[in-house]
């Protein structure tokens, strides 16, 4: 069945108003019926310490034993069922080709209309090989020399990078203000940089890392209408998006500018731990913006995408919301276990409560443990941290703590740096 947009709302529209047991046509080519079905249940399993150690990903490998790792966003938990058994049957079949990423775009398509009421147009979306390549080459379609980028500190470390060094644009950076509670947009801030003539993209991470803000609809709304007063274009890194957790409405930014020209850059990348396999993908809603982008980029970034990862990307998005739904409610159990951890073995230590996703931003600052409170915690706890200061000018003092893990071993980290601290 070709894709039409026409043909995705006959079958989108009664999905999302008479529940989830609807097939996807077009997806019948990727080899049988698909159903999703997010009310069935899923459990997880953790890996144990052993079996983790046995990882060659990069947050197993980059310490020594004697130190547990907290860092780089990767999750300990064993991976989803139904994309374990589509990656090997994959290497059974000797499957190991050159990616056909369009059937992801569609998944997407379902993941998103069914999960946040979303319908995206696939024949807007572009394969990549993964989220950061995706927002350079965005940066780079629509961006001239001489232009600026707005970024709010503190922010994922690559993002500072990404414009400076891929892009070679300039970095204006509006740090997220206090507002007593939790970090959030200064938009007076936001209104003064807009209005520089060389400042052209705003690039949001929503929902925030580090902080784990999720932006509220009207926020979004508010930020859409700065942006189009100023003619800036909004890029969303929405990457984090599907762990928002229950009860915190996410709203996808392409979904709140109408037809403001936007761009969001998403992947199953996070939310089912897959990064290593690579695929990502690029999102407008406008039509000049994607042909844009189709012309621009280099075509191998358009055809970066892993055939593995497309094929791990294509079962996520339609066969695994059960289990997406078991990470989420266990990563928001985590989040209160940290606080109550904190409060037992590191009362000075402020968090935020976050929204979603499995990062912690950790106010080290009345410990008096230095710039840089990871290097602290590393030679003293052996527990390895992000260091604060490497999200921008805002983080000096703080870390970042990945509890994507088990309560067993969160209890350990915690009460190894408690141990140091005292
Ligand atoms: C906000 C954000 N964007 C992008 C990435 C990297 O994604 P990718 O590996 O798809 O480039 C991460 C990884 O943690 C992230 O937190």
């Amino acid at each position: 069945m070709v894709w039409s947009w026409d043909s995705a709302l006959v079958h989108l529209q009664p999905r999302l108003a008479h529940g989830p047991d609807i097939e996807w046509p077009s997806a019948r080519t990727n080899g049988g019926p698909l159903v999703c079905n997010p009310e069935q249940v899923s459990e997880l399993s953790f890996e144990t310490l052993d079996q983790l150690r046995q990882r060659r990903s990069a947050k197993w490998q980059a310490f020594g034993p004697d130190v547990i790792p907290a860092w780089v966003a990767e999750m300990d938990f064993s991976m989803a069922p139904p994309i374990s058994k589509a990656l090997h049957a994959a290497i059974d079949r000797s499957d190991t080709g050159y990616a056909w990423p369009e059937a992801v775009g569609e998944a997407l398509a379902v993941f998103a209309a069914t999960r946040w009421r979303w319908l995206l147009d696939p024949t807007n979306v572009i394969p990549v090989a993964d989220v950061l390549t995706g927002v350079g080459h965005t940066l780079i379609a629509l961006t001239q020399p001489g232009d600026a980028v707005v970024i709010n500190s503190p922010v994922y470390p690559p993002f500072f990078t990404t414009v400076t060094n891929v892009a070679h644009r300039t970095v204006v950076d509006v740090p997220l203000v206090w507002d007593g509670v939790r970090h959030v947009l200064d938009f007076e801030g936001l209104e003064r940089e807009f209005a520089r003539p060389e400042v052209t993209v705003y690039l949001m991470c929503s929902p925030q890392n580090p902080t784990g803000l999720v932006f509220s609809r009207s926020v979004l709304v508010q930020v859409s209408e700065l942006a189009a007063a100023h003619g800036v274009i909004v890029v969303a890194d929405e990457i984090h998006a599907p762990m928002t957790y229950p009860g915190v409405e996410f709203s996808p930014y392409l979904s709140v500018s109408g037809d403001r020209p936007a761009v969001s850059v998403i992947s199953a990348s996070k939310a089912w731990n897959i990064a290593g396999l690579k695929c990502a993908q690029v999102i407008t809603n406008d039509s000049e913006i994607a042909a844009l982008l189709r012309a621009r980029m280099p075509q191998e970034v358009q055809h970066g995408a892993g055939h593995l990862g497309s094929i791990a990307a294509f079962v996520a998005y339609t066969e695994g919301q059960p289990w997406l739904d078991a990470v989420v409610a266990h990563l928001r159990e985590q989040a209160e276990l940290l606080k109550s951890l904190l409060a037992t073995h590191l009362p000075l230590i402020h968090c935020e409560q976050p929204m979603a996703s499995y990062l912690a931003w950790l106010d080290c600052r009345a410990m008096n443990l230095g710039e840089d409170p990871a290097a602290f915690f590393l030679e003293h706890a052996r527990v390895a941290l992000n260091s604060g200061p490497t999200f921008g000018p805002t983080g000096t003092d703080f870390v970042r703590l990945n509890f994507a893990n088990a309560p067993e071993l969160l209890t350990e980290i915690i009460t190894r740096m408690g141990g140091a601290a005292r």
